[in-house]
């Protein structure tokens, strides 16, 4: 499984592009609100940190409504940073957003289709020709579902239909979401940054190292 990370902080992303670990950044409009930075412009500057990554999402507007809107929207998208081609377009999972999955997935631009909740979902933004759809787990377990079910289902589905697309698991809460959806067949999972650092941390690790600290001074 792969990371990406959920962030449109830009510090974050350095940090973490150090650690070699990232494939890749997902952004949303809420994350980007965080920040208050024009969208395009946080776009253009997380694509010029991230070089050696396969894909940094942008999402369309919330109120580009039809397939037209979606389109148009990621026409501009795609022009970010020199029509930069890790530029993946992230779409509603709605009917018109795999109208728009259909048409720029035919072009060669790379979709991401986003607010995944049921397998169903997952199969038609698939067979719309999305690179990346991505269901959310997260807020699955808030309703009292069972997220990582819902990734488990999706990655069978996908090996026994030979689906291409690939399953990013969003909305990952804590470690052990980690843990689960890598075993449940995530090919991606995307995280904020305070997780990462949760993944590394061990008390044992810890005392393992302070322990050598002390004996090296002996
Ligand atoms: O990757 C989707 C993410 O931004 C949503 O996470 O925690 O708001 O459900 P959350």
């Amino acid at each position: 499984m792969k990371f990406f990370i959920d962030t449109a902080n830009l510090d974050d992303i350095k940090k973490a592009y150090k650690f070699g670990i990232l494939s890749g950044v997902t952004t949303n409009p809420s994350l980007v609100a965080k920040e208050g930075v024009k969208f395009e412009d946080r776009i253009e500057e997380i694509a010029q940190v991230v070089t050696e990554v396969e894909s940094v999402s942008a999402e369309v507007p919330p109120d580009a409504l039809t397939a037209e809107e979606m389109i148009q929207a990621a026409e501009d998208l795609i022009k970010i940073n020199g029509g930069d081609e890790k530029i993946t377009i992230k779409l509603p999972m709605s009917l018109a957003g795999l109208e728009a999955t259909r048409y720029l997935s035919q072009k060669g631009i790379k979709t991401n289709v986003t607010l995944i909740f049921t397998v169903n979902q997952a199969l038609l933004a698939a067979r719309a020709g999305a690179t990346y759809v991505s269901p959310f787990l997260g807020r699955l377990d808030d309703i009292s579902e069972d997220g990582v079910l819902l990734v488990e289902k999706i990655a069978k589905l996908f090996q026994i239909h030979n689906l291409d697309a690939q399953i990013i698991a969003a909305s990952v809460r804590h470690p052990d979401h980690v843990t689960r959806v890598a075993l449940a067949g995530a090919h991606i999972a995307t995280i904020p940054y305070s997780l990462i650092e949760k993944l590394i941390q061990h008390p044992l690790t810890d005392q393992g190292m302070e322990k050598f600290a002390s004996d090296w001074k002996k």
